[in-house]
């Protein structure tokens, strides 16, 4: 029995303050609150451009990343991923930190131009024997690789020649995908297509503010989102061809979380419709295999053109779904034709030290939990979560982030509540292990558990280790 419960059963409110845990008569003993099932997989992540370093190591070919980065006012004070944590040499050092954590998974990227540098035609073997060596590293240390094929380090090469707007990457991505899972062979059994669609779809063709940093009109951006979910679609297929029977295939996206503002019965049917209408272009095509109405109808004369077997492609069954989750979208209930409104923040809506991330811990529970209902998808990770601090490193040599702690522990406590009543989330990667090269704002904003020094590469964990470790020693958060 829960102590709200009891509390409640018994009536005893107006005297809660005078009763502690260790007055409960033993029958009434609760499970320990806040407790995850066995085997639930703690993570954490990271991404190739973000970590790596290493650019011109052992034959790797040129992103869309390193040409964004040194374009002058790109990014924040010019940075680079030019060595970013310097990944490339020290991942023996960062496995260990991992498994002082006690990590059971790690979530990794692989940089498409390390394997095939012009994108497509003669593979470079070399760059591959990096992730072997990283896996076989992993796996040395008890944790299980959890890959991501496309973490939006595009050859440069394909670029060139249109890049997501045109077809032939779709097919380029599933080739470079079927060639990666054929060598690795059994070192990798997780992959995942590409992470957030959304993210670089929307910022990097849409606002520009990303790689390659074009501003597309809305016929070409709709277009280049169809041959996006086309390239996820057949490298899907690729991957099911190149693995053995053990190979799973997922996506780990950036669903937008519709939240019931006020959870009242009409909110959260509102927010249900809400999820596959905000995310039509996306993951719903992925789940359902066809554009919603609203969708097409909203488009007019811009909606992509499409053939029916290419949605079968984009609707490929998966083996799981990643969720990558950081801020609620509040919903209401509507008397529109839609059925629901999206309920705008105030200013002073709080946020982390990213402007961008509000702070809503339970979209963590109503995210899986809609996912699970709306299409009853049956496994479920939280590929991503996590926030920026300011952090700085104390005189005593400690990095303080109390303020990471707090974020960590309500949105880990709403996907408790979630799990606890059989929402299938089956893991958890935190954003992420080192603080790294944080795209447009460059180093500026710090999301790693483990303090970097980017002058001399020194690795400091983080109050938030402290709290991760402790909650993974004791699968729980009490
Ligand atoms: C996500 C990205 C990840 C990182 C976090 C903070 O959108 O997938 O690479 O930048 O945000």
């Amino acid at each position: 029995m829960q102590r709200r419960d009891f509390l409640k059963t018994g009536g005893l409110l107006a005297a809660a303050s005078s009763i502690t845990p260790g007055l409960l008569p033993a029958a009434q003993a609760k499970p320990v609150e806040g407790s995850f099932p066995s085997g639930f997989l703690w993570g954490s992540a990271t991404a190739s451009y973000q970590v790596e370093g290493a650019v011109h190591e052992d034959g790797r070919g040129t992103s869309i990343w390193d040409t964004f980065s040194h374009t002058p006012g790109k990014v924040y004070q010019g940075d680079t991923g030019d060595v970013a944590d310097d990944f490339y040499h020290r991942y023996k050092d960062d496995i260990a930190l991992m498994k002082a954590l006690g990590l059971k998974t790690f979530r990794f990227s692989i940089a498409w131009p390390r394997v095939f540098p012009m994108g497509t035609g003669a593979p470079n073997p070399k760059g591959l024997d990096f992730y072997k060596r990283m896996v076989e590293e992993l796996r040395a240390n008890g944790i299980e690789p959890y890959c991501t094929l496309y973490h939006w380090d595009l050859p440069q090469a394909l670029e060139v020649k249109g890049g997501w707007q045109n077809r032939d990457t779709a097919t380029a991505f599933a080739e470079y995908c079927g060639y990666t899972v054929k060598n690795l062979g059994s070192l990798v059994t997780n992959y995942m297509t590409m992470n957030e669609m959304r993210s670089f779809v929307e910022l990097g063709y849409k606002t520009g503010m990303h790689a390659p940093g074009l501003q597309l009109d809305p016929a070409k951006l709709a277009q280049l989102n169809h041959y996006v979910v086309l390239g996820h679609g057949l490298a899907v297929q690729a991957i099911r061809a190149a693995g053995s029977a053990k190979t799973r295939v997922g996506i780990p996206d950036n669903a937008t979380a519709t939240t019931p503002v006020i959870e009242t019965a009409e909110n959260i049917k509102a927010a249900g419709t809400a999820l596959r209408e905000e995310n039509a272009m996306f993951l719903t095509v992925l789940m359902e295999g066809k554009y919603t109405d609203a969708y097409l109808a909203r488009l007019g004369a811009a909606a992509p053109k499409f053939t029916s077997e290419e949605l079968k492609i984009i609707s490929s069954p998966l083996d799981y779904l990643g969720l990558n989750l950081y801020t609620p979208t509040y919903v209401r209930a509507a008397s529109n034709a839609l059925g629901y409104e999206l309920v705008p923040n105030p200013k002073s809506y709080p946020h982390m030290a990213s402007p961008w991330l509000t702070i809503g811990p339970e979209a963590l529970y109503w995210l899986p939990k809609l996912v699970h209902q709306v299409w009853n998808v049956k496994e479920m990770y939280i590929t991503e979560n996590g926030c920026s601090s300011d952090d700085v490193i104390a005189s005593d040599g400690h990095v303080y982030d109390s303020d990471r702690v707090m974020y960590l522990r309500n949105y880990i406590t709403q996907l408790q509540r979630g799990v606890s009543e059989g929402v299938p989330v089956k893991g958890y990667f935190l954003w992420s292990l080192l603080d790294n090269y944080e795209w447009a704002d460059g180093y500026e904003k710090r999301f790693g558990i483990i303090y970097v020094d980017f002058t001399t590469q020194k690795r400091t964990p983080k109050l938030s280790s402290e709290f991760y470790r402790t909650v993974i020693a004791r699968n729980s958060l009490a």
